[in-house]
């Protein structure tokens, strides 16, 4: 069913825990993601956005996404991911979209009140909740770059709460140290700014960038109010990974079905391991280990 509002992500940051906001391209993704949110039991985000619609066609995304997650038994929000586009965000909410993240975190601090504003306006008079971020995170979102902090900005606490009470915005995303895409080094985030935007921002915060991060900082992120979190590359990693060992397989027989429901079940799985991990956030040993880059 259809996971509305944001009873759940207040829920989550009360109880440190964090919701799943999974990214699918394709058929197969969003089949992967809704199973891992039945087998889990948690509710969970589909994110279904910009750079997929541009794959698939925005229409056939939207309305893939929306089906599967009310088809299913397990409760899911159907989520537009970094928008820039007015229209598109637009287009979401009118066709039912949970929630919308609207980015306007590459423009100067009035502008992106100006953008966030405006989205606002159109989701909350549709009852769609809204996402915005403040600081910007380095990596690209659909490829590895194996990027660094220092290509970002990081979110400042007093600016992040002038920025929730002038938008009106329902959840914020943080720039902390984390990067999109998986990193040859380690991240390592800044938990006490963290804190300190916790302390200063009345609305759930939502950490970007979680695929390769290391388990004692995205928990220790979890248990500071970090309620929704975002992953992407882990997903990629796994569906292409999968993919590429069941092709040498399928082309004798050409059978393309197997090699797209290895892939969807690889996301299934991968999805699963990470809605479990986020749905407790026991304190863990502060032992970081190299991350492989992925280069997916
Ligand atoms: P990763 O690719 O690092 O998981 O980041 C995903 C993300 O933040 C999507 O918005």
């Amino acid at each position: 069913m259809l996971l509305t509002g944001t009873d759940a992500l207040t829920a989550a940051a009360r109880d440190g825990r964090a919701i799943p906001g999974f990214v699918a391209y394709n058929l197969e993704t969003v089949q992967g993601i809704v199973a891992a949110a039945e087998a889990s039991g948690t509710p969970v985000l589909l994110q279904a956005g910009s750079s997929a619609f541009k794959h698939a066609g925005r229409e056939a995304l939207m309305g893939l996404a929306l089906h599967a997650a009310r088809r299913s038994t397990a409760r899911i929000g159907v989520h537009l991911d970094h928008s820039r586009d007015l229209t598109e965000i637009a287009a979401c909410v009118d066709a039912g979209y949970t929630s919308v993240m609207v980015d306007g975190s590459h423009l100067p601090f009035a502008e992106n009140i100006a953008l966030t504003r405006e989205a606002v306006r159109h989701a909350h008079a549709a009852g769609v909740w809204v996402e915005a971020e403040l600081g910007a995170l380095a990596g690209d979102e659909d490829v590895s770059t194996d990027a660094t902090a220092d290509g970002g900005s990081m979110t400042d606490p007093a600016q992040a709460a002038e920025f929730v009470a002038a938008t009106g915005i329902d959840a914020l995303a943080v720039a902390v140290g984390n990067v999109h895409g998986f990193t040859a080094r380690p991240v390592r985030l800044d938990l006490p700014r963290l804190e300190r935007i916790r302390s200063a921002v009345p609305v759930p915060l939502v950490l970007h960038g979680a695929s390769g991060l290391p388990e004692a900082e995205l928990l220790g992120a979890v248990r500071r109010g970090v309620a929704k979190v975002n992953v992407n590359a882990e997903l990629r990693r796994a569906y292409l990974t999968a993919v590429a060992s069941a092709v040498p397989n399928a082309t004798d027989g050409a059978d393309v079905v197997a090699t797209w429901a290895a892939g969807r079940d690889a996301v299934a799985a991968t999805a699963l391991r990470i809605a479990g991990q986020l749905a407790s956030a026991p304190e863990v040993a502060g032992v970081v280990e190299p991350v492989p880059t992925g280069g997916l």
